[in-house]
């Protein structure tokens, strides 16, 4: 059996003010009408054609339960069972939740766990990418998924990898990859380096592993993180499919993403591969992104909701409550809702966090 995980506790703050705490980007209908975390959920039930699948399992933050539930229930996929997180402590307890959970079978499956904030548009690469990940993690292997990088984009991990030396039990097939090196969301110049190289490949975020191996390699780099997870996991509750850790004790769990935490450790010490996914991949990080994938009219607008535009080029326009009219500008992001208003040049949508940390900041 697989074990389907989707990691779905992130805040999404650089898509606001569409993406708010109480309903981040993920629960969000962004590209058609499934959320990002319904299509998420989606692709992995698709595996149930190639391989036995265990129920879904989320972890996700408490205040998002019947959000996601619900969700859930509207796509007619079953809920496993949500692992429910008083605060979020970043990826890396995430996982280890999830790890811990699925050795409650008695078994030590496989895990396929994607994140909730990205959009694919070839399913069926997407399921053979999976295939081959979750033969090698059957070999208890870390595998990680590679997308063929277009620019140098500095919030995702870059891979280094190479064709294996040693045919390995799949026949020395070239779409298994051995990992070099993994560095996490580097500076723009080294980024650029890497482009420039050749051989480096973008972390889709995606990680195939048997849970046993999960929290050995924990052990091995972080073993703090491992000892407070685990005390929080046996101190918890279940009230039917809603479980918690202990909530005092997650709280003193350190914030670290799988990234930092393991996989960049990894390479030549832990046996780590990659298969390059070509799937139609995007991250919908912050708002350039979701421009990039939607449908555009002949001057590369984009729109949604009630939007009237005039002489206007490459713009996203997002229109929750109100009629919003565009005219004579290049390159603009505009979201309206009822509430707040964004308006940001296309280039600067990264920098949207910085109004949310300053609401924060205002409390
Ligand atoms: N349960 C839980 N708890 N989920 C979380 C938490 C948390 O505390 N923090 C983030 N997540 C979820 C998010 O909702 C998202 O679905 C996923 O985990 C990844 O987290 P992000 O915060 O979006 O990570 P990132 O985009 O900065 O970086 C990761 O993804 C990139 C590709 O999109 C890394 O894996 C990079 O290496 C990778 O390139
Ligand atoms: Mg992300």
């Amino acid at each position: 059996n697989i074990v389907p995980v989707i990691l779905c506790g992130g805040s999404g703050t650089r898509l606001w003010p569409l993406s708010r705490a109480g309903f981040p980007k993920q629960f969000l209908c962004l590209t058609g009408n499934n959320s990002l975390f319904q299509q998420a959920a989606q692709r992995l039930s698709g595996l149930g054609q190639t391989h036995r699948l265990s129920p879904l399992l989320l972890v996700c933050n408490e205040e998002h339960r019947f959000l996601a539930a619900e969700q859930l229930r509207e796509a007619g996929l079953a809920l496993g069972a949500a692992l429910l997180e008083p605060i979020g402590r970043n990826t890396a307890p995430a996982l280890t939740l999830a790890a811990l959970s699925a050795l409650q079978s008695g078994q030590d499956p496989v895990m396929v766990v994607t994140p909730a904030d990205q959009a694919i548009t070839d399913d069926h690469s997407f399921t053979e990418a999976i295939g081959l990940a979750v033969a090698r993690a059957a070999q208890d292997e870390i595998v990680i998924l590679g997308i063929t990088p277009d620019r140098p984009e500095t919030g995702y991990g870059y891979i280094h990898a190479v064709p294996a030396q040693t045919p390995h039990s799949d026949g020395g097939q070239q779409s298994v990859l051995q990992v070099q090196r993994f560095v996490e969301k580097p500076d723009a110049e080294t980024a650029q380096s890497y482009l420039e190289k050749g051989g480096y490949y973008w972390n889709a975020g995606m990680f195939v592993l048997k849970a046993s191996v999960w929290l050995k390699a924990l052990t091995q780099f972080r073993p703090d993180i491992l000892r407070a997870t685990e005390e929080a996991w046996e101190q918890g509750s279940a009230d039917g499919a809603f479980v918690r850790p202990h909530k005092d004790l997650f709280d003193t769990i350190p914030a670290e993403s799988i990234d930092y935490a393991v996989i960049e450790h990894c390479p030549g010490t832990v046996p780590i591969s990659m298969v390059p996914l070509n799937a139609g991949w995007s991250d919908l990080g912050a708002w350039d992104a979701v421009w990039n994938v939607l449908p555009k009219d002949e001057n590369g607008n984009a729109y949604a909701g009630d939007v009237l535009t005039a002489n206007s080029r490459n713009t996203l326009v997002h229109a929750s409550s109100r009629l919003v009219g565009v005219v004579g500008v290049d390159d603009l992001i505009v979201v309206e809702t009822p509430d707040a208003v964004l308006v940001a040049h296309r280039n600067q949508s990264q920098q949207v966090k910085n109004i949310v940390n300053q609401l924060d900041a205002q409390g």
